[in-house]
């Protein structure tokens, strides 16, 4: 039985697909995300993105939102990934519906976070009027950056490979 079975009833769904890796497991990280579709975009691209960081040696796991869930466990990841898709304009609910509801927000004060949404519109659009959904909620942060997916780049190795890279370079440096 996995850790998060054992106390996280909610993330139960999520426990086969814990990745990990034995480089470097000082660094625990977790992927909190939402979306209304099951193997969408936002799907693949945060098993993309697990993939990828735990090729760094990071400890990687992800769990789907809740909006009234308990998030205190998040206190014990280092690294945090934000992301979701938008819908009539909105950042998918469950994720903006815990950011604001739930004690995440307490959770992921002073953590180092970042973030990103999958959207159609273009990406200046996106990071004036989606990423701040986000941000707006956050206390303290240390973002260590952001990113705007396109659907068609959620299967684009190329921009998956770029956004961890941005993560691990800006992990580094903030240490
Ligand atoms: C019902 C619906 C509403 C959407 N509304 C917006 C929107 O307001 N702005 C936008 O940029 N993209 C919008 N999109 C595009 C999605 O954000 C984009 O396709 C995203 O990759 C979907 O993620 P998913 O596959 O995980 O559901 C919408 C998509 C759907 C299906």
């Amino acid at each position: 039985m996995s850790y998060y079975s054992m106390t996280f009833p909610f993330l139960r769904n999520f426990t086969d697909q814990i990745m990990s890796s034995n480089i470097n497991k000082d660094t625990k990280a977790i992927i909190l995300y939402d979306s209304q579709s099951v193997g969408g975009s936002t799907d693949r691209l945060i098993d993309s993105i697990g993939r990828k960081l735990a090729e760094t040696g990071a400890y990687v796991e992800k769990a789907r939102c809740k909006a009234n869930a308990d998030y205190s466990f998040v206190k014990e990841f280092d690294l945090v990934v934000l992301g979701a898709p938008i819908y009539y304009l909105l950042v998918a609910s469950e994720l903006s519906g815990a950011l604001s509801r739930s004690n995440l927000k307490r959770a992921l004060k002073g953590k180092k976070i970042a973030m990103f949404v999958t959207c159609g519109s273009p990406e200046p659009m996106a990071q004036f009027l989606y990423l701040p959904q986000i941000k707006m909620h956050l206390d303290n942060p240390v973002i260590l950056t952001e990113k705007v997916f396109s659907p068609d780049q959620a299967s684009d190795p190329s921009a998956v490979a770029d956004f961890v890279n941005d993560i691990t370079a800006a992990f580094g440096k903030s240490c």
